[in-house]
C-alpha cells in the first residue's frame, strides 16, 4: 500500500484516484499526522502531494524525516518535490517566475519513472503549477527532465529510489501522467496492482465496524445513488444497527420513492422509515416563487423532518451520509486538512449542530463513477446505480414560479417520457444529466381543430465529468422530435417543447 502525504493541494485526491485506477491501494493522510501512523501503516511507497504553501514561510509544512529512512521509494509532486529537496539538503527559492499551466519538459536522462514516455531529447507535455523553485538538488540526485521554467522538472536519486516532479502527473492536463504514477508504483515500488472495488468493499466494511462498534447508525436516504450505496455498504458492515430514514419530499422523479422503498425493504431487508412528507413540503412551498427561498424552505423542512424521525431512534450515535469526494474537496479543512475552504455544501439535509452525532461517510474518498462501480459490486441493479444525479431540492427547482401539486404531476410525467426515450435511443449513459423543466409560460397551439393555450416544457441534457462545468448534449434531432411529440400527446397541459442549448458556464445545469 501507498501512503499519500497531503500538503493540501486541491488535486491530492486525484493522485489516489489514479493509483486506484491502476489497482494500487493507498490512503491520504495530512502531513502533520504522519509521525503517529507511519509504523502501523508500513507503506511500500510514499507520495508527497502538492500544496499551497511555500517552503519559505517560517512554519512551512514538512513531513517527518523518517519517511526518507524507511527504505521505500518516495515521490514528491510539486510542493512535495520542494519539501523533499529542502529536507534532503537541496536548495529551494521563492518563485519570482511562477509557472502555471501547460509546459513542455525535455527528457535529459533515462529513468524508470519515465519508462515508456520517450527517448532522451524527446519532449512531453505536462501541467505545471508552482511558485517556488529548486535551485540546487540534494546530494545523490540527478536531473531526469527539465523545462524552460524549471531546470529540475524531474529529479531522481535512483539508488535510494527518491523522485521529484515539479508538475502534476495526477491531472488530466498531463496526458501521460497516469503512466508516470504507474511507473512509480509498479516499476519502481514493485506493487502488483491487484487491488479492486471488491477490496475497497472489504476494507470499508472493516473500517465501519471499527468506527461504529456496537453503536446505532442513522442514515439519511435521499432516494439517490450515493446515499443508497452508502446505506447498503454500512448495512453489510453492521446489519440492523443501521436504520435508514427516507424523507420523501414529494418532489422526486416519477415512481422513484416506491423504487427506493421496495429495494431497501424487500430486496435488502434494511430497516427503513419512509416519511411521506409531500403534503408538508408542498404546503410550505405554496406561494413561494423565489429560487433561494425555495431552496431554503426545503432545506429547513428536510432537517426538521429528519430530526424528528431521528429522535425516535433510541441511542443513535452516528449519522451516515453518502458524501463523495467532490463534496469534500470544497471543505477539506473540515477534516483537519491543510487546504482552504472554497465553498460550503449546498446539499439538503445538513447536520444540525445540536444533534451531536458522529459522521460515518464511507464514500468520501470516491468519485461518482467509483461509487457506481461500488454499487454494482454490492449487487445494486446497474440501471439504479447508473442513474443521473438529482438535486436535493428535487423538482421544486425545475418548476420556475409557484409550485403546485398539479404542476409536479405534469413535470413527473413529462420527465419520465423524456428519460424513457433517451434510454430507448441508447443515449442515457452518454449524458451526465437530463431532465425537464416546466415553465410558467403559456403559449398558443393547435391540436386537432382546436386552439390550445398551455404550458411550455423545456428539455435539458448536459455532458459533464463532475457537474462543475457542462456542455449541452447534442441530440440527434429525431430523438428530440420523438420526445416532443410524445410529451405533447401524452401529457395534459403541455402544448410546446423547447430544448435548452446553454452550457455551464455561463448557465448552470439546473434552472434555479
Ligand atoms: P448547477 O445547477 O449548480 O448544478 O449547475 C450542478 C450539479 O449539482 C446539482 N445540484 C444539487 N445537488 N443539492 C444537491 O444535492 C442541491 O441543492 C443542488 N443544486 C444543484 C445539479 O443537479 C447538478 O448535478
Amino acid at each position: 500500500r501507498v501512503l499519500i502525504v497531503d500538503f493540501g493541494s486541491q488535486v491530492t485526491q486525484l493522485i489516489a484516484r489514479r493509483l486506484r485506477e491502476s489497482g494500487v491501494y493507498c490512503e491520504i493522510h495530512p502531513y502533520d499526522r504522519i509521525e503517529a501512523m507511519l509504523d502501523a501503516f508500513a507503506p511500500k511507497a510514499v507520495i508527497l502531494s502538492g500544496g499551497p504553501a511555500s517552503v519559505h514561510e517560517d512554519d512551512s509544512p514538512s513531513v517527518t524525516d523518517r519517511v526518507f529512512r524507511l527504505g521505500v521509494p518516495v515521490l514528491g509532486i510539486c510542493y512535495g518535490e520542494m519539501t523533499l529537496c529542502a529536507q534532503l539538503g537541496g536548495r529551494v527559492e521563492g518563485g519570482h517566475d511562477r509557472e502555471f499551466g501547460r509546459a513542455e519538459i525535455r527528457i535529459e536522462r533515462e529513468s524508470p519513472l519515465l519508462h515508456g514516455l520517450g527517448e532522451v531529447g524527446d519532449r512531453e507535455t505536462v501541467w505545471m503549477s508552482h511558485g517556488d523553485k529548486v535551485t540546487a538538488i540534494p546530494p545523490g540526485f540527478e536531473v531526469v527532465a527539465s523545462s524552460e521554467g524549471s531546470p529540475f522538472a524531474v529529479i531522481a536519486d535512483e539508488g535510494r529510489r527518491f523522485y521529484g516532479v515539479q508538475f502534476h502527473p495526477e491531472v488530466a492536463h498531463t496526458p501521460r501522467g497516469a503512466l508516470i504514477l504507474r511507473n512509480f508504483t509498479h516499476r519502481i515500488a514493485g506493487l502488483s496492482g491487484d487491488w479492486t472495488m471488491a477490496s475497497f468493499r472489504q476494507e470499508s466494511v472493516a473500517r465501519i465496524r471499527e468506527q461504529v462498534g456496537q453503536g446505532r447508525v442513522i442514515c439519511g436516504l435521499s432516494g439517490g445513488v450515493d446515499s443508497s450505496v452508502a446505506a447498503v455498504l454500512i448495512h453489510e458492515a453492521i446489519g440492523d444497527q443501521l436504520t435508514c430514514v427516507f424523507v420523501d419530499t414529494g418532489l422526486l422523479r416519477q415512481n422513484e420513492a416506491e423504487q427506493v422503498v421496495t429495494m431497501f425493504r424487500d430486496h435488502y431487508n434494511i430497516p427503513l422509515v419512509h416519511v411521506d412528507a409531500g403534503d408538508l413540503f408542498l404546503g410550505e412551498l405554496k406561494g413561494v416563487t423565489d429560487p433561494e427561498t425555495k431552496r431554503k424552505t426545503i432545506g429547513r423542512l428536510f432537517v426538521e423532518v429528519f430530526d424528528r424521525e431521528a429522535a425516535k431512534i433510541e441511542g443513535a450515535a452516528f449519522l451516515a451520509q453518502g458524501t463523495l469526494y467532490p463534496d469534500v474537496i470544497e471543505s477539506v479543512s473540515a477534516r483537519g486538512g491543510p487546504s482552504a475552504v472554497i465553498k460550503s455544501h449546498h446539499n439538503v439535509g445538513g447536520l444540525p449542530e445540536y444533534m451531536k452525532l458522529k459522521l460515518v461517510e464511507p464514500l468520501r474518498e470516491l468519485f461518482k463513477d467509483e461509487v457506481r462501480a461500488l454499487g454494482v459490486e454490492l449487487g445494486l441493479p446497474p440501471p439504479f446505480v447508473g442513474r443521473h444525479p438529482f438535486p436535493g431540492p428535487g423538482l421544486a427547482i425545475r418548476i420556475p414560479g409557484e409550485i403546485t401539486p398539479e404542476k409536479v404531476a405534469v413535470l413527473q410525467k413529462a420527465d419520465a417520457i423524456y428519460l424513457e426515450e433517451i434510454r430507448k435511443a441508447g443515449l442515457y449513459d452518454s449524458i451526465w444529466q437530463a431532465f425537464a423543466v416546466l415553465l410558467p409560460v403559456k403559449t398558443v397551439g393547435v391540436m386537432g381543430d382546436a386552439r390550445t393555450y398551455e404550458d411550455v416544457l423545456a428539455l435539458r441534457a448536459v455532458t459533464s465529468t463532475d457537474g462543475m462545468t457542462a456542455d449541452f448534449f447534442e441530440f440527434p434531432w429525431e430523438v428530440l422530435g420523438r420526445c416532443a411529440t410524445r410529451i405533447i400527446n401524452e401529457v395534459r397541459g403541455v402544448n410546446r417543447v423547447v430544448y435548452d442549448v446553454t452550457s455551464k458556464p455561463p448557465g448552470t445545469i439546473e434552472w434555479e
